[in-house]
C-alpha cells in the first residue's frame, strides 16, 4: 500500500496568497513521497541483507515519525483552510470545553496564539483528551517531537517559516497567526472533536 496525495479544496484565502498555499501544498506533495519511499527502502535493506543494514534500517525507523507526520499535520492543516472560512458555533461543546479551562473561547484564542509564537519550527497543536475530557494546547517541534500520545488532534497550526514566508517576513509571525485563524473553517475542528467525544463514549 503507497500513501496518496490527498487533493485540498481552498478557496481565495484571506491574507494567505494562492501562490503560498502552491508552494506549502508542494512540500506537503514531498512529504508524502518521502513516507513512501522510508517503507520501501526499510523493505529494501531487509530483504537484501537484514544483518548488515541493521544501522542503516533503525536510522530509517528513527526518521519515519518525521516523514510520516510531515504528511499527516499537513492535512489536518490543509483541511482546516477547505470551505471558506466558518466561525465557531458559541454553543457547541467545544467551546463549553475550552471554556473550562482557559475562561472564554477568547482566550484559548490568545492562548493558542502565544504557543504559535514559541521560538522555533514546529506546529501550535490544539488536543482533546478523551480520557480525561481535557484540552490541551501543545508545541510540537519539528513534526514529531512533542506529540501526545494517541491524542486527536482538533486544530493544527504550522509554524514553520515555509508555511508564510511568501507572505510575510520571519518576524511578521503575528500576522501570519492571525491570517491563518481568520480563515479557519471551524466545522471542521468541531466535526473532529465531536468525533473524538464519540470514539470516548
Ligand atoms: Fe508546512
Amino acid at each position: 500500500m503507497q500513501y496518496q496525495e490527498q487533493k485540498f479544496n481552498i478557496s481565495k484565502l484571506n491574507g494567505i496568497s494562492e501562490k503560498q498555499i502552491a508552494a506549502h501544498i508542494g512540500l506537503y506533495a514531498g512529504y508524502v513521497k518521502h513516507t513512501n519511499l522510508i517503507r520501501e527502502k526499510i523493505r529494501e535493506f531487509e530483504n537484501t541483507d537484514k544483518e548488515k543494514n541493521a544501522y542503516a534500517i533503525a536510522e530509517l525507523r528513527r526518521r519515519f515519525s518525521f516523514e510520516f507526520n510531515g504528511m499527516r499535520m499537513h492535512e489536518y492543516y490543509f483541511e482546516q483552510l477547505e470551505g471558506g472560512a466558518k466561525e465557531i458555533n458559541p454553543n457547541s461543546e467545544l467551546v463549553k470545553i475550552v471554556s473550562e479551562k482557559y475562561g472564554s473561547f477568547e482566550n484559548f484564542i490568545e492562548h493558542f496564539k502565544t504557543v504559535g509564537k514559541s521560538r522555533g519550527i514546529g506546529w501550535a497543536v490544539f488536543y482533546y483528551d478523551i480520557k480525561g475530557g481535557v484540552p490541551h494546547i501543545v508545541w510540537i517541534s519539528v513534526h514529531e517531537l512533542g506529540v501526545l500520545a494517541g491524542l486527536p488532534c482538533i486544530l493544527a497550526m504550522d509554524m514553520w517559516e515555509h508555511s508564510f514566508m511568501v507572505d510575510y517576513l520571519p518576524n511578521e509571525k503575528e500576522k501570519y497567526i492571525d491570517a491563518f485563524l481568520n480563515n479557519i473553517n471551524w466545522s471542521v475542528a468541531e466535526k473532529r472533536f465531536k468525533s473524538a467525544r464519540t470514539i470516548s463514549t
